[in-house]
């Protein structure tokens, strides 16, 4: 299962280890630029392997200066830096051990030990073990790992493992100490974890439903603490919900996150020992945004719910990937839609998904949730695994229903508590819960690309009939021609003229199932179904995918009229807000198409969002959010000229921002009196509608705005009124903004994490000199390329700029491009996610076609290539 040479790793391929490991001890004793690790290994064959077979452990850069086979000495010439092979071992029991000795500061692609700040801490997954020591680093070799670390003991205090402290002590006539752990639980290496350095820790306790006292600690770095509190009160919460809602309780005496700031991507599910990228730990209301906090709530609790979707339970290969993730993404969206509002949660939940995943899957990358073959594992941690691959898991839960999914659940963690798993293995527990045929449903799994729906109807006055004909197809995906109909649960009602709800009858022919009528949920399973549905009044609307109960591209032959119908009156809330957002993308759509479209038609119906503000701020919020011009690139699906979409957009927004600025500056000027800030949902509500209010009124009117947003900037006692003024005034071209973006520096200079945001905003400022800026910025005594952190606030903020990274001169793609080069070298997978810039490169008018691909082209010719890199720029071009 490696990819040497390009070779993709194919999931057909797959074998079970031909050795097994009944125990790891590791020695680390760390040192800056020479760390030594002995590792100690007892292995036997795998009764279920071919006998015989040699030994062949991973490795990925190493150097071997010690070998041991049962005690007797082996030649280092085994060794490669990439492979340790053993051709043919004992045909019993024996024991393996190596020492290998590795560079940690050296390390800059931060995969295996490497340095952060004032910190050595690691990062193994997927293949970042084989960095550290030779070994079978593939998760279907379960261990006993315990550890010893030691080092010296004022550059490294601190000495944290996976699982319990055993034993800690000096080193007796040195500066040395040392520390062992011992995790009792078997695990994959992709789970391995060490801390060491100078670290504070906020401390706290957790008693358990089965009465288990847990020491936790955030460890940060020194003087830190202060903004850790957040961080801990989401780790308690986090462990009494999964108590509460799946019946999951801890099973370590320690729980320990620690806050890293280089780190590829957001945090790692370590056992007992979550590593984090320190964006989602960090947070004080003068440095953190509310968006910051929910980061951090969610986040906390996706690792540690990890430690049963995931840990206890883990994957049999990398193509079952989503196995762990799409569940545990799907259990942090439940958590945190238990914690805040259920409904705006689903709403932004759904604008990520189709920002992110639904560009995915109709772009070049397409993959489907469980994968076939990948050349580098770290490019498939993708918005397909994670957000798609709960929509997954939610759509079982609608299909088999809540108890019979409580069931099938409950059998999944007895049934395979403690080993490695597949995506066949967890939906076997619920067909089996349900008495349901799951096979048809699994195509979800293998099948890449967004369904489209058509839903069509027809009301005969005569015979008082709805027909609703419903139809499903998906365009094909590379490697993928031909789609198979996906089972697609469609929850739905249907809405009378006045709101109220018209009760369901259907008859005989075409009609619903009695488990259908009782889930209010059609099933679509065929590429086509006619439903009638009977006694009917007229003018009556269906609402169709009601919560959004599948990942598809839902388009109806609703009239603007039937949409703020159901924007007005849906019990719904997520068709209440999905009908405004169709109007609006309508509307920007016709402006672009023909200049045509006029906002005035909305102005009741934005009055009344407006009003509806007053009691449910989070939700109007999102109403006033129109479509991203992502978003409406891909619903105007080819020959997209980005200015334009960008012109029609803020053409509407000033629109509506000059409708209603009366009610606007009502509610900016009621918002201020607010109270103290608190990052609860209820205040993080109140300050988005102010903050979309500020935006859209600014829109129509940037003098009053940018007179509005600069008091607001000046008296914020906090950073999330701050930054939204500080991004609208970044909007209007001028002195005003540049001071503004001064006085931000001056003041924040000493944070990272909100420089970051200074970066980020002036990166996405919709002007032809932003390029220049990016470029004039790259070389800012606050920016490097060694921290992925800063990489994607400049970089990765300025690819997702539509206008700019897609000037029609091309100067944004080669911006990106030029960095992507320059970064592979260093850090392949910040390079790799950096060149998510072009996934929807296919879909612009040809002039700027012709550009990205140029773009793509020079970045795929260079020299020395990583496999990420490599994999990517192939896939996009191909
Ligand atoms: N399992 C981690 C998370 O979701 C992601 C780690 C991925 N890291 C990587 N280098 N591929 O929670
Ligand atoms: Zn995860």
């Amino acid at each position: 299962m490696r990819s040497d040479q390009g070779q993709p790793v194919r999931l057909s391929d797959y074998r079970v280890p031909d050795y097994l490991v009944d125990a790891v001890a590791l020695d680390i004793s760390l040192d800056r630029t020479a760390t030594r690790v002995r590792s100690t290994l007892r292995l036997r064959p795998n009764p279920e392997g071919v006998a015989g077979a040699p030994l062949d452990l991973d490795g990925d850069e190493l150097v071997a200066t010690a070998l041991r086979l049962d005690g007797a000495a082996l030649d280092l010439a085994l060794a490669t830096p990439d492979r340790l092979t053993i051709a043919a071992p004992p045909a019993g029991p024996f024991v393996l051990e190596v020492e290998t000795v590795i560079d940690p500061t050296a390390n800059t692609k931060l995969m295996g030990l490497y340095r952060s700040g004032s910190a050595y801490c690691t990062q193994c997954e997927a293949e970042g073990f084989r960095r550290i020591t030779y070994y079978l680093d593939r998760p279907d070799v379960l261990s006993v790992f315990t550890t010893r670390i030691e080092a010296e003991r004022d550059d490294a205090p601190v000495l944290l493992g996976n699982g319990n402290p055993v034993e800690a002590g000096a080193v007796e006539g040195t500066g040395r100490h040392y520390a062992v752990w011992h995790d009792p639980h078997p695990k994959p290496s992709y789970l391995f974890a060490v801390v060491s350095g100078r670290l504070d820790a906020l401390r706290g306790e957790f008693t358990t439903s089965e009465g288990r006292r847990v020491a936790l600690a955030i460890w940060v770095e020194p003087g830190k603490v202060g903004q850790a509190g957040y961080a801990l009160d989401a780790l308690k919460r986090s462990m009494r919900w999964d108590e509460d809602a799946f019946g999951r309780a801890y099973d370590l005496d320690v729980f320990n996150v620690v806050a890293v700031s280089d780190f590829n991507m957001g945090a790692m599910e370590n056992k007992g020992l979550n590593v984090f990228n320190d964006k989602y730990v960090l947070a004080s209301p003068e440095l953190a945004t509310d968006a910051d906090y929910a980061g951090i709530e969610t986040v906390i609790a996706h690792e540690y719910f990890h430690n049963w979707t995931g840990n206890r339970i883990t994957c049999r290969d990398w193509f079952q990937l989503s196995l762990k993730e799409g569940l545990t993404v799907f259990r942090d969206q439940e958590f945190s839609a238990d914690q805040r509002s259920r409904p705006v949660k689903r709403i932004a939940d759904v604008r990520v998904l189709r920002a992110r995943q639904f560009a995915e899957d109709g772009g070049p990358m397409a993959h489907s949730v469980r994968p076939d073959s990948y050349s580098e594992i770290n490019n498939f941690y993708t918005a397909t695994i994670y957000e798609k691959g709960a929509e997954i898991i939610r759509m079982v839960r609608t299909l088999v229903g809540p108890d019979a999914f409580a069931r099938g659940l409950q059998h999944y963690f007895d049934r395979f508590d403690g080993t490695a798993a597949t995506v066949e293995d967890f939906l076997g527990c619920f067909a089996e819960a349900s008495g349901r045929d799951l096979a048809p449903f699994f195509r979800w799994y293998v099948q890449a690309g967004t369904p489209r729906v058509t839903a069509r109807t027809h009301h005969d006055a005569a015979t008082r009939t709805l027909t609703l004909d419903l139809a499903q197809d998906t365009a094909p995906t590379p490697g993928q021609g031909e789609k198979l109909p996906f089972v697609v649960p469609l929850r739905f009602g249907l809405v009378l003229p006045d709101g109220a709800e018209q009760p369901v009858r259907t008859g005989e022919d075409d009609g619903l199932s009695d488990a259908e009528l009782a889930n209010d949920t059609i099933e679509l399973a065929t590429a086509t179904r006619r439903i009638r549905f009977e006694d009917v009044e007229p003018g009556t609307i269906p609402s169709l995918l009601r919560d959004f109960s599948a990942p598809v591209r839902l388009v109806t032959d609703a009239t603007d009229a039937d949409l703020l119908t159901l924007m007005t009156h849906d019990t719904d809330a997520f068709n209440r807000w999905d009908a405004a957002q169709t109007v609006l993308s309508r509307l920007i759509i016709a402006r672009v198409r023909d200049g045509g479209g006029d906002p005035e038609a909305l102005r009741t119906v934005f009055a009344a969002v407006v009003r509806t503000g007053r009691h449910d701020p989070a939700f109007a919020a999102q109403v006033l959010a129109l479509p991203s011009e992502g978003e409406l690139a891909r619903e105007i699906g080819r020959d997209v000229d980005p200015d334009a979409v960008h012109a029609a957009r803020e053409a509407v927004r000033g629109a509506v921002g000059r409708m209603l600025a009366a009610e606007f500056r009502a509610v900016i000027a009621e918002g201020a009196a607010a109270g103290p800030y608190a990052p609860d949902a209820a205040g993080a509500g109140r300050r988005a509608f102010r903050n979309a209010a500020l935006s859209l009124l600014a829109a129509g009117d940037p003098a009053l705005g940018a007179a509005q947003a600069r008091a607001q900037f000046d008296g914020a006692d906090n950073m999330t009124d701050r930054v939204a003024a500080l991004a609208v005034l970044s909007l209007i071209p001028g002195e005003a903004r540049e001071a503004a973006f001064a006085a931000f520096y001056e003041r924040h200079a000493a944070e990272p994490l909100v420089i970051d945001k200074w970066f980020a905003l002036q990166a996405s400022i919709p002007e032809r000199s932003t390029v220049d800026r990016v470029r004039r910025l790259l070389g800012h005594p606050a920016f490097t390329l060694g921290v992925p952190n800063r990489v994607y606030a400049l970089l990765g903020a300025f690819g997702a700029n539509p206008t700019e990274f897609n000037r029609p001169d091309g100067a944004g793609y080669d911006l990106v491009a030029d960095a992507v080069v320059t970064l592979d070298g260093r850090n392949p997978q910040v390079a790799a996610r950096l060149l998510g810039a072009f996934r929807s490169w296919r879909l612009l008018e040809p002039g700027r076609r012709a550009l990205a691909e140029a773009a793509l082209k020079r970045i795929a010719a260079g020299p020395d290539l990583s496999a990420d890199v490599r994999e990517i720029t192939s896939r996009s071009l191909g």
